[in-house]
């Protein structure tokens, strides 16, 4: 057993992630704040970082709500992950299918969707918005907090939007994800920006680029991509450290003032970068 794994094993070992329901949101943004179920008590800890609850399907309306049109953009999120017809992906901690839907219809009805998650009510909630769309390329999988029952080797793109903070044994599932991915494949993780006060989320479910460099590439991953164009989000690409995908220098996230002082490096720039390094 790698002493990462191990390491984590200790670390979390017993402290019992609890399906709690925080909203992410933090409370100056005005939106709800309701708590469904008791927050978690006992944290633990990975490489220097708290991990979140577990966000419950009863908040699952809130995945769905309007204004995320306009706070994450998903249209501009889709484009940038540049999926082709045909292609197997995972949308891991699916919810209740915000992504898994249009992820669905880009691979088309040859391409394949596995949309894993822990709690068989998101699965429930996403079925009965997909069949109604007449969805039928969507493999529902009911994960376990240490195994995401993927296939091997086969996966073309693993997504993960919110999701990754919250995973309650980060080392264990990488290592999944990792025998699931093919030679090209890639783990996309989408985070709210903790490097910006302005992002309204609570800073348990935000993450820098930096931690999130200091976990995925503890665990055999290297950089091939990012995409700095979502409003709140950084978009973070990695690929199994085996795989003949380039890796990538990261680029620092700025914000709109700093980028504005200096224009060699501002969104629109890095985002365009971002896109080369996807086409390799
Ligand atoms: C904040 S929600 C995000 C849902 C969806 N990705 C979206 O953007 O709408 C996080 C989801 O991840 C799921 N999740 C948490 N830990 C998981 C794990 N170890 N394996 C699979 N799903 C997990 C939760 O059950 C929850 O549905």
């Amino acid at each position: 057993m790698r002493l990462s794994l191990l390491l984590s094993l200790v670390i979390t070992f017993g402290s019992g992630n609890c399906l709690s329901c925080p909203s992410l949101l933090a409370e100056e943004s005005g939106a709800s704040t309701q708590e469904t179920r008791p927050r978690e008590t006992r944290p633990s800890w990975y490489l220097g970082r708290q991990i979140a609850p577990t966000m419950s399907a009863d908040g699952a309306e809130w995945l769905i709500r309007k204004s995320r049109v306009r706070e994450e953009q998903p249209r501009k999120l889709l484009e940038a992950l540049q999926i082709k017809r045909g292609q197997q992906v995972c949308d891991f901690g699916c919810g209740n299918g915000y992504h898994t839907l249009p992820l669905a219809r880009e691979v088309g009805p040859r391409g394949k969707v596995f949309a894993v998650d822990i709690q068989q009510e998101m699965l429930d909630l996403l079925d009965a918005r997909a069949q109604p769309r007449g969805l039928e390329n969507i493999e529902p999988v009911l994960a376990t907090l240490t195994d995401p029952k993927l296939p091997r080797r086969q996966l073309d793109m693993v997504l993960m939007v919110d999701v990754y903070h919250e995973l309650f044994q980060p080392p264990v599932i990488l290592q999944a994800i990792h025998a699931s991915l093919n030679e090209k494949g890639r783990i996309v993780l989408v985070e709210f920006r903790e490097e910006d006060p302005a992002v309204p989320i609570r800073p348990l479910h935000k993450m820098s680029q930096s931690q999130v460099m200091k976990e995925i590439c503890a665990n055999h991953f290297k950089l091939v991509g990012q995409f700095d164009g979502l409003p709140w989000q950084h978009v973070l690409f990695f690929a199994r450290d085996d795989s003949p995908l380039p890796e990538k220098q990261l680029v620092p996230w700025q914000s709109e003032e700093s980028a504005q002082a200096a224009p060699s490096t501002t969104k629109e720039s890095s985002a365009e970068t971002a896109v080369d390094k996807q086409e390799n």
